[in-house]
């Protein structure tokens, strides 16, 4: 196998669809690696339907509407946006890029976008908010130490940190087959250096599977939700929410905001795509607070289906990863400004001046 090559100097012409980053990306990491980015649990099939599923909500073009003064510009929980497109939380930029989390955070500013820093980042947050342009929200995993969990808590809300993100899906990792085979394992020198300090929870017992795991036993309930509630003014949103009762709850437990996600595929393989997730969502939580969607999103169409379905912003995990492995900050600006661009199309065609304008009139039947 021949060694992963340097990150790009500039971005090459033929780069047009955020896809095409893909395969600059994995020439310029290990096998193992890539494994890691790419990869889902099990047979990977909830990965594929992410993607496959847009394609099965057809789009409707409508003619000779009126789109002087149209806009992307997208107003959520306090942040006034140029597109409804984030930067969802992923692990250890630094696998990708030496720069990690600060040569995101750059293209973030850059493009007027937020960026949700993961509490696996390998950058201490005080450092990524100190070069930051860009809003920024922390995603946070309620940790087995619950005072340090508070202590993360309070770094985030003083580094300037707009609202936490709690991920609620992973209380433990999926089943990443593909990763397993390939022996990814973190290099030295790169880590969850947020964490330092945190007090680990007992090994299981020996021999033991999942149940009666420590990690399990201490993993978060929705007491913690309250106690969270408890402890911050900063708006909370949850992550990986995908069942119409546990978002009514949400709403009841006072959360700001739900992100309907299968966390990429990565966690129980057989979900749903998150797409198909939305819809029953989105009646569920009847515009009481904002919704956004990640999984699986390539296309500006998919942004616009996202938000016919009741979706007022969307994540994208995989695609903004993949240009920073490729070329660095420049080429997440770029992957943000191709979604831009194509939804901006998407939303002319089918003539959506804005992101209010857009509904599920826009979808075929
Ligand atoms: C993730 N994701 C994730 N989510 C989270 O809440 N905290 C995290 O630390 C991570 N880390 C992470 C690492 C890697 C390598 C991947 C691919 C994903 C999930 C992520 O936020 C998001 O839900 C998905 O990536 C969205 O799907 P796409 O856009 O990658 O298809
Ligand atoms: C993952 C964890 C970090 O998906 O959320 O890799």
């Amino acid at each position: 196998m021949s060694a992963p090559l340097p990150p790009l100097a500039s971005i090459p012409p033929d780069v047009a669809a955020v896809s095409d980053y893909e395969p600059l990306a994995q020439a310029r990491m290990s096998a193992a690696t890539w494994a890691y980015f790419a990869g889902g649990a099990g047979d990977e099939w909830t990965l594929r339907e992410n993607v496959a599923a847009f394609a099965r909500h057809r789009l409707c073009p409508r003619a000779l509407r009126d789109l002087r003064g149209g806009s992307t510009r997208t107003r959520l929980l306090g942040l006034d946006l140029a597109a409804p497109i984030l930067l969802a939380p992923i692990a250890f930029h630094r696998l990708l890029h030496p720069e990690g989390e600060l040569a995101t955070v750059l293209a973030a500013g850059a493009m007027e976008t937020a960026m949700v820093v993961s509490t696996q980042a390998s950058v201490r947050l005080e450092d990524i908010a100190a070069r930051a342009q860009a809003p920024l929200w922390f995603q946070l995993y309620i940790q087995p130490d619950r005072a340090f969990t508070a202590d993360l808590v309070r770094r985030a809300e003083q580094a300037g940190y707009r609202a936490l993100v709690v991920t609620v899906d992973a209380p433990v990792n999926g089943m990443r087959n593909r990763e397993q085979r390939a022996g990814f394992a973190l290099p030295p020198g790169i880590g969850p250096v947020n964490l330092q300090g945190m007090r680990l929870p007992p090994a299981g017992p020996p021999g033991g599977l999942l149940f009666g795991n420590p990690l399990l036993e201490m993993a978060p309930r929705w007491d913690d939700l309250v106690w969270l509630r408890g402890l911050t003014r900063l708006p909370i949103i949850l992550k990986g929410i995908t069942h119409p009762d546990d978002a009514r709850q949400a709403v009841a437990a006072g959360m700001d905001g739900l992100v309907v996600s299968n966390h990429g595929g990565r966690t129980l393989d057989g979900m749903p795509a998150s797409i198909d997730l939305l819809p029953p969502i989105a009646a569920a939580v009847g515009g009481q607070i904002p919704i956004l969607l990640d999984g699986g999103i390539r296309r500006g169409t998919d942004v616009l289906r996202g938000l016919a379905l009741g979706a007022q912003a969307v994540l994208i995990g995989r695609p903004y990863i993949f240009a920073l492995a490729a070329a660095g900050a420049p080429g997440v600006a770029h992957v943000i400004r191709i979604l831009r661009a194509e939804l901006e199309l998407a939303m002319a065609l089918t003539g959506c001046r804005d992101v209010n304008a857009i509904d599920a009139s826009i979808l075929t039947g």
